[in-house]
């Protein structure tokens, strides 16, 4: 079943119904300013830091679902009927309800009794603002005279501390309403803590002149009411209450009156605001916000035409990041999944890390390190400069011994004590994640900057050691069979194997009660690998043979370790424990095969030349493979195992244990790929492709449109839910899988690589790829059932599959490649 459908002409996903099986969000904002939107219209806005920075309120895990939001009230004044056109919080039963999620925007249309309205909600670039576009058209063959009212709900900025501190939040809030002065827009300031160190405010204008307003939840609400009756919105009018305490909102009042077929439009603006600490009041020695910096962009922004303009700004900007790479293929779902949301999806989760979803709370945790490294290989191509600075600001959060915080706080760029490091895998992914950004922009001098350690000037080195240092923290922190230390978890944060916690409560992921001399990671082991090559590479284009030669002994040394001791007969284990003994080996009882190894060391070239590699996959086929997906291991665990962890807490068939985490599926895909099963590769591409799960979204129950980061395991009673959408390092794996992989598109340090690997049912594909200042029409056709490429280029043979920079010399050029 569907609740909606796509427009891939307008890259939107058209929902139809507003009771969706779990609210359906998309994102505003690009840059600073940034808000989650359902297609209820619930969500809230931040700016830069989703703990530090909340600007509106929403409440997670309530009931009812979803609230608050960006509400927006009609009340028809000659009945007294009052409705939401975004269907919550009123819940009336609307005619023609429609939310289009586009890129940066949410457009939400319905009807209710011969009205209709169409809200269209999205951030300007570059600004601190966002628009609320609102239409109004009487469908009636009478004139209608409507009563509009606004809402936001003002977060106290830190959102840990609103959602907490109330014998102090219920006497801090103050807000400044200028309404109805001559030639001045109508506005409601939000300042809680501007009288002391703050130095910022929330505004909230309107660009036509209100009746009312009111800035105190309880007034508008009235009191043992909610969102879904407002008294003031069921009397029809305000009662310009000014918050002292208590809960700040925002509230206009407009009345339209509108002739048969008539249409007004209206424009809300919320926004965010700083000014310089010397000149924060006006005049200077009153309490009253200076806001003589700040009006003119509010008056600029409540014109219709500059709206309209916006508007078209921020579909230039999406059009020129998605025209980076544009593929069209013979199947629908890998087309709209690349060109549109795939690619969508990866800057989303740049932008927030884990922070800010219906599921990540915003005062959860920070960027994450691994994360961050590893979602920028799917942004990169779209945003090289945003990814330069993150891996200066990455690198800047490593410590000397070349091991990084775990975590670290968006708007301090600090390393976050309270999670600490030790999370052994960590600094690997910097190499992969610089390589990554290397072979996009060929931009060397980025080994040369400066990054300090720990963020303390004066230890700054360039990149290049940083990298060294995160190779060679591996190497420090060898075990007993000469396999990398786990140290707290690897990727699977989950498998803590020094943990052996019995405190109920006690935070898996940072505590750790052994001392960690014992237990290994056979992943990490396969991830050295791969990092290892990584820089061998990087250090041969620099014309670091030696050290090279270095890495690449080192990852020679590596790979006879993981065969020797890593090697469990058919797949590679998963580690070893505290105890010395296998995770992940055929002897355990549960936990048998874990998908992280075999996806993981294959991708780093182990057990290709001799049959090891196919004879994992063979097994991951069998033991995980669902229609729904790989699940991560098997048999689930069936209870809480001390020396695993948090891993065995969860219910078999959720999260880590044994759901279909599909951050791994795409490690598979690779892999098959890498042994040729291209047709087994496209197959679990669409098995978890979200557009190909469109149809069963009552079962699938999150969006469409983004990946979730889990969906139940067979061993979950509700095998085949997602959970956890959007925010997941799956969206950019399985970016790299399709786009670079399957259909074999990679950047390498010497030029573009088209090695397609695609399913042999395809007669082939086209796909435009800008890459360093070079556009290359691509096209491929199949002459044969097989992966061996021939390529010409504007009609000349190449040699290899390589298309070296210093052979174009053109900015665009067409690439023929046949597949024999
Ligand atoms: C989750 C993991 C996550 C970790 C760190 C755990 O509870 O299961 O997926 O990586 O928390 O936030
Ligand atoms: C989600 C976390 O964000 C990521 O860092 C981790 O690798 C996976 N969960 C697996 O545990």
């Amino acid at each position: 079943m569907q609740f909606g459908f796509f427009d891939d002409i307008h890259r939107e996903y058209i929902i139809q119904r507003p009771d969706t099986p779990l609210p359906w969000i998309n994102y505003l904002g690009s840059q600073s300013y940034f808000g989650i939107i359902s297609n209820t219209a619930g969500g809230y806005s931040f700016y830069q830091d989703a703990r530090l920075r909340r600007l509106t309120r929403y409440r997670y895990n309530n009931v009812p679902l979803d609230m608050v939001g960006r509400y927006i009230y009609r009340r028809d004044n000659q009945n007294g009927a009052f409705w939401s056109p975004s269907w919550q919080p009123t819940c009336t039963n609307l005619q023609e309800y429609s939310c289009r999620h586009g890129l940066g925007y949410t457009i939400i249309a319905s009807t209710f009794q011969g009205i209709r309205n169409q809200t269209r909600y999205f951030v300007p670039l570059n600004q601190n603002i966002e628009i609320w576009e609102v239409e109004i058209e009487n469908q009636r063959d009478q004139r209608a005279d409507i009563s509009i009212f606004s809402s936001i709900e003002f977060a106290l900025w830190d959102a840990m501390d609103d959602a907490a501190n109330f014998q102090r939040n219920f006497s801090t809030g103050q807000v400044e309403v200028n309404v109805g002065k001559a030639g001045e827009p109508d506005v409601i300031y939000h300042k809680t803590e501007y009288r002391e160190r703050r130095d910022h405010f929330a505004f909230f204008a309107c660009s036509e002149p209100v009746t009312g307003f009111d800035t105190q939840r309880e007034s508008f609400l009235g009191p043992y009411r909610s969102w879904a009756n407002p008294v003031v919105v069921s009397e029809g009018s305000s009662l310009n209450s000014i918050a002292y305490g208590w809960a700040p909102i925002g509230s206009h009042h407009v009345k339209v009156s509108l002739a048969p077929g008539e249409k007004q439009k209206i424009i809300f603006l919320l926004g965010y605001h700083e000014n310089p600490r010397d000149d924060k009041f006006d005049p200077p020695e009153s309490q009253t916000i200076n806001k003589r910096n700040l009006l003119p962009t509010i008056r600029r922004f409540l014109k219709k035409d500059q709206v309209e303009a916006s508007f078209e700004e921020l579909k230039n900007y999406w059009d020129d990041i998605l025209g980076i790479l544009q593929v069209e293929t013979p199947d629908p779902h890998t087309n709209r999944m690349v060109n549109i949301w795939n690619a969508y999806q990866c800057m989303i989760t740049f932008n927030m890390s884990r922070s800010a979803s219906f599921y990540e709370s915003g005062i959860g945790r920070g960027l994450g390190f691994r994360d961050s490294t590893q979602d920028l290989l799917g942004f990169v191509q779209m945003a090289p400069e945003r990814a330069r600075q993150r891996l200066l600001d990455l690198a800047a959060t490593q410590l000397d011994t070349g091991g990084a915080y775990h975590q670290y706080q968006p708007l301090t760029k600090r390393g976050n004590n309270n999670v600490g490091s030790n999370f052994n895998d960590d600094p690997l992914w910097l190499v992969l994640a610089t390589s990554a950004y290397l072979k996009e922009t060929g931009d060397w001098g980025i080994l040369d900057e400066l990054a300090p350690y720990d963020n303390q000037p004066g230890t700054e080195t360039p990149l290049f050691d940083h990298l060294q240092r995160s190779l060679q923290y591996t190497l420090d922190r060898l075990g007993p069979h000469q396999l990398p230390l786990i140290g707290r978890a690897d990727w699977n944060d989950c498998l803590n194997l020094n943990t052996f916690s019995t405190e109920p409560g006690e935070s898996f992921q940072t505590t750790t009660n052994m001392d960690g001399k014992v237990a290994e990671s056979v992943f990490i082991g396969g991830l050295f690998v791969l990092a290892s090559h990584e820089m061998a590479q990087l250090c041969q284009s620099l014309g670091k043979n030696e050290l090279a030669q270095t890495y690449m002994d080192h990852a020679k040394q590596m790979t006879k370790t993981v065969m020797q001791e890593g090697w469990d007969g058919s797949w590679f284990l998963r580690a070893y424990d505290h105890y010395g003994d296998k995770i992940g080996s055929k002897t355990c009882e549960e936990g048998k095969i874990f998908i992280e190894p075999q996806g993981i060391c294959i991708m780093a070239g182990l057990g290709l030349s001799d049959g090891k590699a196919i004879q994992a996959l063979d097994e991951v086929n069998k033991r995980l493979a669902t229609p729904h997906g790989i699940v991560l291991q098997q048999p689930a665990f069936s209870r809480y195992y001390l020396n695993l962890g948090e891993i065995s807490s969860y219910p078999p068939g959720y999260k880590e244990n044994a759901s279909i985490f599909c951050h791994t599926n795409p490690w598979i895909m690779i892999a098959e790929t890498m042994v040729g099963h291209n047709d087994l590769a496209m197959d679990y591409y669409q098995r978890i492709n979200p557009s190909c799960r469109e149809q069963i979204s009552e079962m699938h129950r999150c969006e469409p449109y983004v990946y979730p980061q889990m969906i139940a395991g067979r061993d979950a009673p509700t095998h085949g839910e997602a959970k956890n959408s959007w925010l997941t390092g799956t969206a950019a794996w399985n970016f790299v899988a399709i786009t670079q992989w399957i259909l074999g598109i990679r950047p390498t340090l010497d030029g573009l690589r088209i090695s397609p690997a695609i399913p042999t049912n395809w007669d082939g594909f086209s796909a435009t790829r800008h890459y360093q200042g070079i556009k290359y029409n691509i096209s491929v056709k199949r002459a044969g059932k097989g992966s061996q490429v021939s390529i010409k280029i504007d009609g000349v043979p190449l040699k290899g599959e390589v298309l070296p920079y210093s052979f174009v010399e053109k900015n665009e050029v067409n690439v023929e490649v046949i597949l024999s």
